[in-house]
C-alpha cells in the first residue's frame, strides 16, 4: 500500500534513508511534508515501511529527491510504483541521480526517465550528477 507519511513514518523513513546517508534529511522531510508545502513523502506500507520517496510538486512539475527501498524487498516493483504514484500528479518529473548509480539510473529508465544533461562534480565527494526527465503524456485531452 501507497500513502503519504504519517508522524510515526519520521523515525522508519529516516533507517531507510541510512543507505543513502541522508537519514537525517529525509527525516526531517517527513516533518516538512506533514505541514502540507510543496515537499511530500510517499510511503510503501507492507506491515511496516519498506520503502518512501520524497518529492516536491510545484504546479506540475514533480522533483524526486530521495527513493529508497528495504535491501531485502528490492526488485519488487516497489520504487516503480512510487515513482508511477508521483507521475500520477504530474506532467513532468525531474531527479538527480549519482552517475556511478546503476541501480538506480536502471530504475528510472525502466520508469522511461530519459537523461537530460550531467552536473559535473555536483556532489561533495566529486561525483557528477545525472539529471533525468519524464514527460507524463495522458493522450489527447477530450475535454470540451
Ligand atoms: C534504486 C532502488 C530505489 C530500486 O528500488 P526497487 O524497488 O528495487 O526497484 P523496482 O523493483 O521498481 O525496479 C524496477 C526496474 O528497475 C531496474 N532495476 C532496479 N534495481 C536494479 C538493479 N539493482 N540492477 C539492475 N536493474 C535494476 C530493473 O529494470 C527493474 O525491473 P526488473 O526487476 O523487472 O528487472 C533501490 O535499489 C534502492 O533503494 N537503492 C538504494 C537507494 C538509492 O540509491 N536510491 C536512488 C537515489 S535517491
Amino acid at each position: 500500500m501507497l500513502r503519504a507519511a504519517v508522524p510515526e513514518d519520521v523515525g522508519p523513513v529516516g533507517a531507510l534513508a541510512a543507505c543513502m546517508g541522508c537519514e537525517t534529511a529525509a527525516a526531517d522531510a517527513v516533518r516538512l511534508s506533514l505541514e502540507g508545502g510543496a515537499v511530500r513523502v510517499t510511503v510503501s506500507d507492507e506491515g511496516g515501511v519498506n520503502g518512501f520517496a520524497v518529492w516536491s510538486l510545484v504546479l506540475d512539475e514533480a522533483e524526486i529527491q530521495y527513493i529508497a527501498v528495504s535491501p531485502e524487498c528490492r526488485r519488487r516493483g516497489i520504487a516503480s510504483r512510487l515513482i508511477d504514484e508521483i507521475a500520477a500528479r504530474a506532467s513532468v518529473i525531474f531527479l538527480e541521480v549519482r552517475e556511478g548509480n546503476a541501480p538506480a539510473r536502471a530504475l528510472y529508465k525502466s520508469c522511461g526517465f530519459a537523461e537530460a544533461g550531467v552536473r559535473r562534480a555536483y556532489y561533495s565527494d566529486g561525483e557528477n550528477a545525472v539529471i533525468m526527465r519524464k514527460e507524463i503524456n495522458r493522450g489527447a485531452d477530450t475535454r470540451h
